[in-house]
């Protein structure tokens, strides 16, 4: 799936959207440049579910959680490793052992650098730049 956004704001929509759709046990994997518009998607993902919630970018941090009621999903894992290239410190913050639980989504930003860690079941989602505001989001399933 392939869509061309215009705005920040029609990249969010793009997240809840697919927020819509998820139904607990999703790993997704975002890929794309600084600025790509990754946590943009994902400020409408989680948004979604937490409605007005401040979404911030988990860049220092790494990894943050949401507590969420929808069905039978109950947290959301937000990570950013553009500062995580040594597996070791990836494998370190306990990702995969949230990875595919039934009541969990993890999204995972710079997922590239999970390398070995990328799990088999995933949705990979790619930005592009394509020029100052437009961004190409393909969205594929793997697993
Ligand atoms: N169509 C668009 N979709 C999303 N963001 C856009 C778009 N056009 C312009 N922008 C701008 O691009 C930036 C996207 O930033 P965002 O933090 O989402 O990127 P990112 O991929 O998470 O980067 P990083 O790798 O640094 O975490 C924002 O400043 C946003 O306003
Ligand atoms: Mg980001």
């Amino acid at each position: 799936m392939k869509i061309i956004t215009h705005n920040y704001f029609e990249t969010q929509q793009q997240g809840a959207k697919l927020a819509g759709m998820l139904k607990g046990g999703e790993v997704l994997c975002l890929y794309g440049d600084l600025g790509a518009g990754k946590t943009t998607f994902l400020h409408g993902l989680i948004n979604f579910y937490i409605p007005h919630k401040r979404v911030l970018s988990p860049t220092f941090i790494i990894v943050r959680r949401y507590e969420i009621r929808k069905d039978r999903i109950k947290y959301l894992y937000h990570a950013d490793l553009y500062r995580l290239e040594n597996v070791k410190e990836i494998a370190d913050l306990g990702l995969s052992q949230n990875m595919n639980n039934k009541d969990t989504i993890v999204a995972i930003e710079w997922a590239q650098n999970l390398r070995e860690l990328l799990p088999k079941r995933r949705i990979d989602i790619y930005f592009e730049m394509k020029d100052e505001d437009q961004r190409f989001i393909t969205v594929q399933k793997y697993g």
